[in-house]
């Protein structure tokens, strides 16, 4: 349970609050490379920590990504003529280029002269890595390093990445991962039937015969890593260990050569967040199956709206809920796992939920780890020390992992060899 203070705290993010400011010292992937594909290409839309911009990749195939609105009368840019190196106003013709500066006011005799005087009002370094566009959206005297999850190594061969908008706050989605109780409810099948996750993989069939797992966390330069066990067969335990590395950023244990999950959340809003999930083998390029899961099979990914990021399963239609399912086979009665997680994470009391009203167990361990983790630094930030997490960015190179070690073993060693990022 928190205060409404730490509640407050932890789910608002535009420039001037502390978490806010917190993640205005990370580079934050914005949006999907595939946005703007190919040089002078049509500008897109970035909604992000409560501001309004437009990307556009220029004629040299630099990334610019600025206020929407246009310092002369403030219509949004998105609507602009992408051309020679910058982006140019539909209304009047201003035109500016990817760092912000206005090259041309051509509606005014004083145009030559004045347009020395504009910029935009805000014009954001970006990097196009591991298929996003990732941005800095902080004060340059902070800029941190590059973070290199490996990700951004990998050949587009190699990985997948799926976008999709959801109306929560980021943070009670990231909960809803660091939350390894409810897949042994949320996610299971009250017949005999065979789970589709305990399907995919064998080992994960432990998950769904225990529903109490146990907690062990260690912290990182990074963020933390969550440890949890279950009894596993013959006296073994099973773990899970995945990743949260700061601001919101979890991997999800997978066992060692199966590909590698990454799942982010940037916030749009304190209402609405873009979710990323993402894969990709480290060494190989995904098999067609393994594409093909990660797009609508395996855990039978929802489609989304065509033109959209929306999945076709949502709140306006109750997800597809089918109660009859409900009571003979799935525990939910809902069809895709991804969209069970988000019924359950974005209708909680609304879209930012109330944690001053909760009642934690001890199952909730990690998300309790999490969160004090994120108040203090963005606490100790307001009073002017500076957070080290970004600053580790060579270390976000690291992988979950899922194992069964032997009962008395001690999980960190066990796990030792799979968390870095190496070729196996
Ligand atoms: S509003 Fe953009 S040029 Fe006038
Ligand atoms: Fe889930």
């Amino acid at each position: 349970m928190l205060t409404n203070d730490e509640n407050e705290l932890l789910t608002q993010t535009n420039a001037g609050t502390p978490m806010g400011d917190l993640y205005r010292r990370f580079w934050l992937p914005v949006m999907l490379a595939e946005e703007v594909p190919t040089v002078d290409c049509a500008p897109a839309r970035v909604n992000v920590l409560g501001e309004r911009l437009v990307a556009f990749k220029d004629t040299d195939g630099r990334v610019g990504l600025l206020d929407a609105r246009c310092p002369h009368r403030s219509t949004n840019l998105f609507w602009g003529r992408n051309e020679e190196s910058g982006l140019r106003c539909a209304y009047h013709g201003w035109k500016f280029d990817v760092n912000g500066t206005c090259v041309d006011v051509p509606n005014a005799p004083e145009g030559a002269t004045f347009k020395d005087k504009i910029t935009a009002f805000a014009a954001y370094p970006t990097q196009e890595r591991g298929g996003f566009i990732w941005a800095y959206l902080g004060p340059k005297e902070s800029q941190p390093p590059f973070p290199e999850f490996e990700i951004n190594r990998v050949p587009d061969s190699h990985r997948h990445i799926t976008k999709v908008l959801l109306r929560a706050n980021w943070m009670q989605l990231m909960e809803g991962e660091l939350d390894s109780s409810h897949v042994s409810f949320l996610h299971s099948r009250v017949d005999k039937g065979e789970n589709p996750l305990a399907a995919r993989d064998r080992m994960q069939g432990a998950m769904f015969s225990d529903a109490t797992p146990t907690w062990l966390f260690k912290d990182t330069d990074y963020g933390i890593m969550l440890g949890a066990r279950r009894n596993g067969e013959d006296n073994k335990s099973y773990w899970r260990v995945n990743q949260w590395l700061m601001p919101s950023f979890t991997m999800i244990a997978a066992k060692p050569g199966t590909p590698v999950h990454l799942q982010i959340r940037v916030p749009i809003d304190d209402k609405s967040s873009i979710f990323y999930r993402a894969i990709w083998h480290p060494t190989r390029p995904l098999t067609d199956k393994e594409r093909w899961d990660a797009e609508h099979g395996g855990v039978n990914f929802p489609e989304m709206i065509p033109g959209t990021y929306l999945p076709k399963e949502n709140m306006d239609n109750d997800y597809l809920i089918d109660r009859a399912s409900q009571r003979t086979t799935s525990f939910s009665g809902i069809k895709s796992v991804p969209a069970q997680d988000w019924a359950v994470q974005e209708d909680m009391g609304g879209p930012i939920v109330d944690r001053s009203i909760e009642h934690l167990v001890s199952s909730d361990a990690a998300i309790i780890s999490v969160r004090k983790r994120l108040i203090k630094t963005a606490r100790d930030l307001q009073e002017g020390t500076e957070p080290q997490e970004p600053q580790s960015g060579s270390r976000y190179g690291v992988r979950p992992i899922d194992l069964m070690l032997d009962e008395q073993a001690e999980v960190w060693d066990g796990a030792r060899e799979y968390l870095e990022a190496k070729a196996w």
